[in-house]
């Protein structure tokens, strides 16, 4: 039996004569922090749609924790200790940045609104906005954060579930300098904690520095998975990043 905290098996997904994910099988093993790479149109974004519940597959099965996720559910799975960032940060841009975290951390607007969050709640979100360095914009809407902060934000916010896999989806793109750093500060920090992260991350310098393996995706299916150092000069890899 596998160790892997996380199993896809010949997952496929079809967009009408397009094979966005074609048999495609890796594994995620504890404690690391994979990445996954791969060139624009690669299939990254839809095979981490599959693995949390939000696209339906065509074929093939993934395993969590060694357990088949029958019908994957984006609820189900958060509960579960899986969850996710977005390519483009998702967040309640009327809701304030603080609510932001406690609807998070699994209350429904109802309960938010029926001001029946308690103070520990409210305690354990400005804890975690703190440690964002978030705390001093707990009260604005978090329609009012920049680019940059909303990722902050929405990272900040699934830890609110204490995952143990979380999946960030270009956690740096379009993101400046700055605030590269500070994320990959945070991903470290929750690595640390015990966290296991799977990353899709165009920044290959990043990717060099903080993943380890890399998984390398080419017209759905991977065709390299190893160490940075050795993808790097993998010539399979180059030529599906340079030619095509
Ligand atoms: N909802 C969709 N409908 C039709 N085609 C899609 C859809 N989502 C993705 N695709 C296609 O699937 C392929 C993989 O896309 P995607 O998973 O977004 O790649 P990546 O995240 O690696 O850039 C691309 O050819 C893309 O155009
Ligand atoms: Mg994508």
């Amino acid at each position: 039996m596998s160790n892997a905290l996380l199993e896809v098996d010949h997952l496929t997904k079809r967009f009408g004569g397009v094979t966005a994910v074609d048999e495609c099988s890796f594994t995620v093993e504890p404690g690391t922090i994979t990445a996954l790479i791969g060139p624009n149109g690669s299939g990254k974004t839809t095979a981490f749609n599959m693995i949390t519940g939000y696209l339906k597959a065509d074929s093939g099965e993934i395993r969590f924790h060694g357990e088949t996720i029958a019908r994957p559910r984006p609820a189900t799975l958060y509960r579960r200790g899986l969850s996710r960032t977005f390519q483009q940060a998702r967040i309640f841009p009327e809701l304030t940045v603080e609510e932001n975290m406690v609807v998070a951390g699994g209350f429904g607007p109802r309960e938010l609104f029926g001001r029946r969050v308690t103070s520990a709640d409210s305690e354990r979100a400005l804890t975690m906005l703190t440690q964002f360095r978030l705390d001093q914009l707990a009260q604005l809407p978090a329609g009012d954060l920049s680019y940059g902060q909303r990722k902050l934000l929405e990272f900040a916010a699934v830890l609110m579930s204490s995952p143990t896999l979380v999946l960030l989806d270009e956690p740096t793109a379009g993101v400046n300098p700055v605030m590269i750093d500070a994320m990959e500060q945070h991903i470290r920090e929750r690595h640390a904690a015990g966290v296991t992260f799977l990353i899709v991350e165009h920044d290959m310098q990043l990717v060099m520095r903080l993943c380890d393996p890399v998984i390398v995706l080419d017209r759905g299916a991977p065709i390299a998975f190893g160490p940075p150092e050795l993808i790097q000069n993998d010539p399979l890899v180059l030529e599906a990043y340079l030619g095509s």
